[in-house]
């Protein structure tokens, strides 16, 4: 939990900023190259340096909750297992027998203590170790040893699940989150209950992900659902290293600006936060009984990709009530998402090759937007 005092220092900015007419600014606006969002080849550049070479928050705990469990699913082209063995340690593979490459599951979550081969029925544990064989005798001289699962880097931090696509690249998770640890330790996302998971197809990847970075839209796009909560054009912005936190203001920033602040009682009502993790999880809502977690991945085109939105509540909705509140929220944020957000992409998405614009501009308004593109960009090793 975030202390009371951090918490009031937001909603101070904020009430200022309201007060004001005012958000958190960049220094200047910025030109991003529309080739940014279409060029085929620094798409696939892009994709291999960001998400197949830095640390992803590929899964939630809570997704892998029990000792030997398991979900498998597929990133940005990668078969990946993340497992929890009995001993309760994450470990994630290349979801690829090692006899002749056959997923040894099938995508999904569930429990086990071994992994059969659909094709010839090699047997894996959860530590990804070949423990058997059929008709190993038959086969002949081979070192099961060396015939695990392929490995690949894996951390467990914050309750988050970090993977590295790239097998045998190494990385500290302390040194790539930095103070952002702390930011995502207060979400204390290992203890909440995972309602539901769902997939959402959307426009290509930056299309998508600028959405996730920005309360200009909020108004208008969204004025019939999350708008309805949030004052739009005001956010603060903070920095930590490529991960980003954003805040936005709820409506009630017009009482309490009203108010002394010894009057604002929970200061954490009047204020959002989401914590964007680069380079494609957005953890967001997380006030109260409800959250969201948003993972985009990049789909085999500069115009595809799939999100996994993850509802999570405090703890299990048991009654009716309880269910139809966190249904509410689950609906809430899939028409936001789906039907808004995503539309206005898949628009987008068509006037990019149109040539009508050579060139987006970012506001001063839109920090966080300006903050991510510098930083694909740097991973990328280039800058249009
Ligand atoms: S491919 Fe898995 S046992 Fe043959
Ligand atoms: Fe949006």
């Amino acid at each position: 939990m975030r202390p009371m005092s951090e918490t009031m220092d937001l909603a101070r900015r904020a009430v200022e900023h309201y007060r004001n007419r005012t958000t958190d600014q960049a220094p200047s606006t910025y030109a991003l190259d529309v080739s940014a969002y279409t060029d085929p080849v620094r798409y696939a550049h892009e994709v291999e340096k960001v998400f197949k070479e830095l640390p992803l928050a590929l899964a939630l705990s809570i997704e892998v909750a029990e000792p030997n469990s398991y979900t498998a699913t597929e990133v940005v082209g990668t078969p990946v297992i993340v497992t929890r063995d009995a001993e309760g340690q994450a470990h994630a593979f290349l979801n690829a027998c090692r006899h002749r490459g056959a997923p040894v599951c099938a995508n999904g979550r569930g429990e086990a203590r071994q992994f059969s081969c659909p094709y010839h029925a090699w047997v894996y544990d959860m530590k990804g170790k070949l423990v058997s064989m059929y008709g190993g005798k038959t086969f002949g001289d081979v070192d099961p040893a060396t015939l695990g699962l392929k490995e690949l880097p894996c951390a467990e931090k914050a309750g988050l699940i970090w993977v590295c696509l790239t097998p045998g690249r190494t990385f500290d998770i302390d040194a790539w989150l930095g103070d952002f640890a702390y930011e995502l330790e207060t979400l204390d996302l290992a203890n909440w209950y995972l309602y539901e998971q769902r997939d959402i197809e959307g426009p290509g990847w930056k299309v998508a992900w600028d959405g996730y970075l920005e309360a200009y839209h909020h108004n208008t796009l969204h004025a019939e659902t999350v708008g309805k909560y949030t004052v739009g054009n005001l956010m603060l912005h903070d920095t930590y290293g490529p991960h980003q936190r954003i805040v936005f203001g709820r409506k009630s920033l017009k009482d309490i600006a009203e108010l002394p602040e010894d009057q604002w009682n929970d200061p954490s009502e009047h204020i959002r936060l989401i914590h964007s993790v680069f380079p494609n999880t957005s953890v967001s809502g997380v006030v109260g009984d409800h959250c969201l977690v948003s993972q985009v991945f990049p789909g085999p085109t500069p115009d595809t990709t799939l999100t996994r939105q993850s509802i999570m509540c405090a703890k299990k909705p048991e009654t009716n009530e309880e269910i139809a509140k966190t249904e509410g929220f689950s609906q809430l944020v899939l028409k936001a998402v789906k039907e808004e957000d995503y539309d206005i992409g898949f628009q987008i998405q068509k006037t990019l090759t149109s040539k009508a614009n050579e060139a987006f501009v970012f506001g001063r308004n839109e920090p966080a937007l300006q903050h991510y593109h510098d930083h694909v960009a740097k991973y990328a090793g280039a800058r249009s």
